[in-house]
């Protein structure tokens, strides 16, 4: 099977180990096992013990009561029996594909936007039509665009919120706009909410699957419970079908997810407010230093996000974003994502979830390299 190669995550496997400030990154700044067990006041030394004695088997096969229930636990209206869990979104995005859509159907899909959602499906041979999200626009679906291009052939829609790269967030408004146009023609809604529930306000982050009985949420532990670590992620859907056809795939290409990724997971889950309090303070405090320093440097503007912890910046200087981005690794240390990942040239992408000082850091590195282009 022929796929386009994965831009952004090529990128990062090359660098990202070696850079001096990582801005690149994508999560909030990782914790360790012992960092979770300190926030979450739990027991480390009873949980090793009782873990440790336990056989290796496959484990809970579609994941423990408890983790499934940590995970709906994180929607309005999801029961634990509807929970699919899988290897990280990643593994989410590529299961709800393969699942679902077969050489020939007609797919919708948005740019920018994480790789997958449009380079798996072409790759198994779908029409693939790209709804692109405009800066003037506020990176947000234009409904009208979006009518144009789903018809009644239409399988799937697939939509990133908050979106990766660009931070924005989409209203409840807006989605129960989205879900008519998809409900009109009977199609799935894919949203990968890998980001969901990092907003800069204290608002609840809506999720299709709790809006639509075609709905499809894909979530993971990566980002939101700085968990990459544990590979954990899910796909959460009221449509009986599609979850049948999940579990089915899910026999051929993963069988379960691992004992100790949700014996993490599920401690993670049952202190989630320890860990999205964290993780909120980051990334409101990391964002109001990347604002204050977009306002300082003329050079660079940008929309501010709204959720998340990626930002889309362009620059003026007369560079195409791949040089841009290995001058200042190169020369600073300093790790960004060049834009034409994202098919936006003059652009990069930062990852303000860091820690604060790798943040000010990398900034102060950008900002050297400006004086000198
Ligand atoms: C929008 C989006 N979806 C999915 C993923 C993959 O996340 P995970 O670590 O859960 O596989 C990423 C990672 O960068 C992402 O940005």
């Amino acid at each position: 099977m022929d796929i386009k190669p994965f831009a952004v995550e090529e990128w990062m496997n090359a660098y990202e180990t070696g850079a001096r400030y990582n801005i690149a990154e994508t999560c909030v700044d990782s914790v360790s096992v012992d960092e979770l067990f300190e926030l979450s006041d739990e027991d480390k030394e009873a949980f090793l013990s009782e873990f440790c004695a336990r056989r290796l088997t496959y484990g809970d096969i579609e994941g423990s009561d408890e983790l499934r229930s940590g995970i709906a636990s994180l929607y309005r209206s999801a029961r634990p029996e509807e929970i699919v869990t899988t290897h990280g979104a990643a593994g989410a995005n590529h299961h709800v594909f393969c699942s679902l859509v077969s050489s020939g159907d007609h797919v919708v899909s948005i740019m920018p936007t994480y790789q997958q959602l449009y380079s798996i499906p072409m790759s198994i041979g779908a029409k693939v039509d790209i709804m692109h999200l405009r800066q003037e626009n506020g990176y947000l679906p234009d409904l009208r665009e979006l009518e144009g291009l789903v018809t009644d052939d239409t399988r799937l829609i697939c939509i990133n919120n908050p979106n990766n790269p660009t931070g924005a967030l989409m209203s409840k408004e807006l989605l129960s706009e989205i879900i008519r146009i998809a409900r009109d023609a009977d199609a799935y809604i894919l949203s990968d909410e890998v980001y969901r529930h990092l907003t800069q306000e204290d608002s609840w982050c809506e999720s299709v699957a709790d809006l639509y009985e075609k709905g499809i949420s894909v979530g993971s532990m990566s980002k939101v419970f700085s968990l990459a670590g544990i590979r954990m992620g899910w796909i959460f859907t009221h449509d009986e079908k599609a979850r049948r056809a999940f579990m089915s795939h899910r026999d051929y290409d993963l069988i379960s997810c691992g004992m100790f990724d949700d014996a993490i997971a599920s401690i993670a889950l049952r202190h989630k407010e320890a860990l999205l309090e964290r993780n909120r303070g980051i990334v409101r405090r990391n964002l109001a230093i990347l604002d204050k320093w977009i306002g300082e440097n003329g050079h660079f503007r940008y929309t501010r996000p709204q959720a998340g912890t990626t930002a889309l910046i362009y620059y003026d200087f007369d560079i195409p974003s791949y040089d841009f981005c290995r001058r200042l690794y190169d020369e600073t240390g300093s790790f960004v994502t060049p834009g034409d990942c994202f098919e936006e040239p003059g652009s990069f992408r930062i990852g303000y979830g860091s820690d604060t000082e790798t943040l000010k850091e990398g900034l102060r590195a950008i900002t050297s390299l400006a004086e000198r282009l």
